[in-house]
């Protein structure tokens, strides 16, 4: 089958990119991104590259190049679906907030709406491609509504994971360490394979493009995420014992990534992972384990979640303690709201968990983030329902110049990595803030001993 029309449902941080890349390195295909949220739409038209709603180095300038060619972002679903051949399912997936497996399971209500949307609609065979993180064998209920519900046409369900991770989208997008493409083992399972197949092959090299059956693809992406997430809660692990003992995690980081059978990547420690993806799917690792009776399995992927979640707490604690036990009415500056440098995605940063511990302790916190608005950061504390709106607008505020968030502070934390930091006039900062002046460097970003030479009280994670 000849491929010419594709639409994807969901313009999110992963929609969005991923259909500007094929767009881009797939002129003969027309591409449509569809999305119910006309605002996210509207911003994605927008004729400032500036403004598109998800913010990814390199991203305006792609988007630029195709949009109005082959690439189109529009609110007119059913169009784009009737019109397509292949349909990527790219709608978010959050953990369930309700009723069973509330806080653990992924809400599938999106992806169901998708499945029944694409079954009424549909008046001709039609390959459906998860492009979510799905829970294992969701392409079967996938299948399900699609096969009883729709017009009698046929459907092949694909499961397609995304590896890119935020920050770098593009960057993988264009060199993907793999992709990985689930279907049937049927002769039209094969079928469908190959027509995406096809499309990935206009720019990614054969032996990187890997098929597998449908499950083995769902969970190789849960277990990948769980993976990179377990190396940073034990190296967050380490880093609570190097504290204790006088060792530099680091150093330590260092010295065992050089080991090739352990690498060197994802061995930061930090203030704890954010991020739309590994709380989330491991939570989904731990459901399904448990709901198969498996609760050791379940228990050990747990735990990286449980130390994470005392990473987190064990940062602002310090602050709280090394600032004399007292914070009321303090003045503390957050450089960094964003889960990661190079986004303005906020989603389950460290920083709003550290943020609401030091509230509960009525701190004044002033946010500094090169690209995060103050819209964004109030709705990820209310979301978090601790306090009201109006309880949450008292104790924080923010500000458009660094300089101008830590002048009269008591003490700065370092929440997200961006470049930009390390490149601050530390000195003119130092002078402006109540002395003594802290400074807790939650991502090991700083120079520290530039920092105590000039004056600053530096503290890291574990050292
Ligand atoms: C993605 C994946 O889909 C998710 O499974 C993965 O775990 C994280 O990355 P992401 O692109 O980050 O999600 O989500 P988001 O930025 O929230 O985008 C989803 C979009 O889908 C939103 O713009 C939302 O408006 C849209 N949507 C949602 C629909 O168009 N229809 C729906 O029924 C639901
Ligand atoms: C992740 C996966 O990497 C990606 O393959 C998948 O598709 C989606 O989930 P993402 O969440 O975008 O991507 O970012 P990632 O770079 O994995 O970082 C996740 C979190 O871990 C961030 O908060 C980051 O700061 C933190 N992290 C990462 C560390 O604290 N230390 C490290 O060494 C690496």
């Amino acid at each position: 089958m000849k491929i010419t029309n594709i639409c994807c449902i969901g313009a999110g941080y992963v929609g969005g990119p991923t259909m500007a890349i094929i767009a881009q390195k797939c002129p003969h295909i027309k591409v449509t991104v569809v999305d119910l949220n006309e605002d996210r739409i509207a911003r994605w038209n927008d004729t400032n590259l500036d403004n598109i709603p998800v913010y990814e180095p390199g991203l305006g300038t792609i988007v630029g190049e195709s949009r109005g060619k082959n690439l189109f972002f529009s609110t007119q679903v059913d169009k784009a679906i009737d019109e397509a051949q292949i349909i990527f399912i790219s709608v978010n997936t959050p953990t369930k907030t309700y009723g069973s497996g509330k806080g653990m399971a992924a809400d599938l209500k999106y992806i169901e709406l998708c499945a029944r949307q694409i079954a009424r609609v549909s008046k001709d065979d039609k390959i459906v491609v998860e492009k979510s993180t799905l829970p294992v064998r969701t392409a079967e209920a996938i299948k399900n509504i699609l096969d009883n519900t729709g017009n009698g046409v046929q459907f092949q369900i694909l499961s397609n994971p995304e590896f890119l991770a935020e920050g770098t989208a593009v960057e993988d997008l264009l060199k993907p360490d793999r992709v990985l493409i689930g279907g049937d083992t049927t002769p039209e399972g094969q079928k469908a394979i190959k027509a995406l197949v096809d499309i990935y092959a206009n720019w990614v090299p054969n032996d990187k493009i890997l098929t597998t059956n449908v499950w083995s693809s769902e969970l190789s992406k849960l277990t990948a995420n769980a993976f990179l997430a377990q190396r940073v809660s034990s190296i967050n692990a380490m880093s609570e014992l190097c504290e204790k003992t006088g060792a530099d995690v680091n150093e330590v980081a260092r010295a065992i990534g050089m080991d090739s059978r352990i690498g060197s990547k994802f061995l930061k420690a930090s203030v704890g992972f954010g991020g739309s993806c590994f709380q989330k799917d491991i939570l989904n690792l731990v459901y399904i384990s448990k709901s198969f009776g498996l609760h050791q399995v379940a228990d050990y992927w747990e735990q990286v979640i449980i130390m994470n979640d005392h990473q987190k707490r064990r940062f602002s604690k310090n602050i709280v303690s090394t600032l004399y036990n007292t914070i009321a009415d303090k003045k503390i500056a957050f450089l960094g709201w964003a889960f990661k440098k190079d986004t303005n995605d906020t989603r389950e940063s460290a920083a709003i968990y550290v943020a609401d511990d030091l509230i509960n302790e009525q701190a004044n916190i002033a946010v500094y983030d090169p690209k995060v608005t103050h819209t964004q950061i109030l709705s990820d504390l209310d979301y978090l329902e601790t306090r009201t709106t109006d309880q949450n607008k008292k104790f924080i505020t923010s500000f458009n110049d660094p300089y101008e968030a830590c002048k009269n502070a008591h003490a700065i934390a370092i929440l997200t990595e961006w470049d930009e930091f390390k490149e601050y006039d530390w000195q003119k900062i130092y002078d402006s803030m109540l002395k003594p002046a802290f400074v807790f460097d939650g991502r090991n970003l700083l120079d520290g001993a530039k920092l105590k030479a000039i004056g600053f009280q530096y503290q890291e994670i574990g050292s």
